[in-house]
């Protein structure tokens, strides 16, 4: 995967340092190209030091063009994406000119263009900016964002530029030839609440986030995806059926009454035991007992009983670690039936309730890791491993 990653002026050009070595993790070979203006936010040399190749900034540069000239550079790139893209670059991009490298890089490659563009909320409202952006729209370039919130200039409102992560992810699914369309995706995401009383539970650390972001990439390959989830704060990726439980035996009917599926993915944090007999009314605080007693039963395995099912579907699991990570894991995959097991250490400020996270792949005859990346970069990784385990065992079939 080569990508071109073009720069504009903009004080989101920091953030483009991100997108790079996001891309690069992924496995992308990156080249970058300033304009003129971005070389006030960023320098060629840090670019030069995160991407590992030249930066370049002008087109009459004899020595870069004498290495790879521009329009071996517009052949050589599978994408290109500008981020920032600001006002500027987009009505030049608009208008067709050609007048300076990234400009020229973009009429003369066949590859596909993304722009995140970034702006001040004020100019991001122009006409003169939403024509442009819609002539791009037309002319099939992909954008991506901007966002909304607290500018650099201190205003509020919509042209932020899309955080780095998302827009890495982004590219990553468009590049990939993943197609699940017809495939039907189960995914359990977010911690189960055990109640103890009408006002008091159990339950864990778990924000739902790895799940929703796998629910969200599943959906952008084309799948069928059902999400069933524990409480949480999260919006419902877009296109995605959403099945709200709060307990484990909740979660096991809604997971039970969905016949048939292909893949089933455990993102949640299922509590393993409940209180045997939850209190009708609010347990009071009493005098005479200083250690009351919960008795607990164990939940249901939810991941097992998929995987113990006639049909059964391709089944993908987590496993929490605080130690023993691999080892704990692999145990864990063969006693579930799980097919894929995605491990991860958990710990103060480790997984949980965090954007970011690791993860240690593991199946029947391999393993893959996954530095430490924002959840919806990952979900995006891990959704194309997965395709490839499985595409695998076809073939071996
Ligand atoms: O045993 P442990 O809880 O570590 O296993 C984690 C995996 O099993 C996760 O994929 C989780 O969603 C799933 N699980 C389940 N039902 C349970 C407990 C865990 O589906 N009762």
């Amino acid at each position: 995967m080569r990508i071109l990653v073009g720069i504009s002026g903009g004080i989101a050009a920091y953030k483009s340092i991100i997108l790079i070595r996001r891309l690069r993790e992924a496995g992308a070979e990156v080249r970058v190209v300033l304009t003129e203006s971005a070389a006030q936010f960023v320098t060629p040399l840090t670019l030069q030091a995160v991407s590992g190749q030249p930066v370049r900034t002008h087109l009459f540069d004899p020595e870069a063009e004498a290495g790879m000239d521009h329009i071996a550079l517009a052949r050589w790139t599978d994408m290109i994406v500008i981020a920032p893209a600001s006002a500027d670059i987009l009505a030049r991009m608009a208008s067709g000119m050609a007048n300076d490298l990234l400009t020229t890089l973009v009429l003369a490659t066949t590859a596909p263009v993304t722009v995140a563009p970034a702006m001040n909320q004020q100019m991001w409202a122009h006409p003169a900016v939403q024509a442009n952006l819609s002539v791009l729209g037309k002319r099939g370039v992909h954008i991506i964002g901007p966002a909304s919130g607290i500018q650099a200039c201190g205003e509020v409102g919509a042209g932020r530029m899309v955080e780095p992560e998302e827009i890495a992810a982004q590219v990553l699914r468009a590049r990939s030839r993943i197609d699940w369309r017809g495939k039907r995706v189960v995914i359990t995401a977010a911690g189960t609440r055990e109640p103890i009383d009408p006002v008091r539970f159990i339950a864990n650390r778990s924000s739902g986030k790895m799940g929703f972001a796998l629910a969200e990439a599943a959906r952008e390959a084309g799948a069928d995806v059902t999400l069933i989830c524990g409480p949480n704060n999260l919006p419902t990726p877009a296109g995605v059926q959403r099945v709200d439980v709060d307990t484990a035996l909740a979660m096991q009917s809604a997971v039970a009454a969905v016949e048939q599926m292909d893949v089933f993915i455990g993102a949640a944090a299922v509590a393993d035991y409940r209180v045997q007999t939850p209190a009708e009314h609010k347990l009071k605080k009493s005098a005479e007992v200083d250690s009351p007693t919960l008795t607990l039963v164990k939940n249901p395995d939810i991941i097992s009983e998929v995987a113990q099912r006639t049909a059964k579907p391709f089944v993908v699991g987590f496993a929490a670690e605080t130690e023993n990570l691999q080892a704990y894991a692999e145990q864990k995959r063969r006693a579930k039936g799980m097919d894929v097991i995605c491990a991860n250490l958990v710990g103060a400020g480790l997984a949980f309730d965090q954007p970011d996270n690791t993860l240690s792949v593991i199946w029947a005859d391999g393993t893959q890791q996954f530095e430490r990346a924002d959840k919806t970069l990952l979900a995006t990784q891990l959704i194309a491993l997965l395709d490839k385990i499985m595409n695998r065992d076809k073939t071996d079939a």
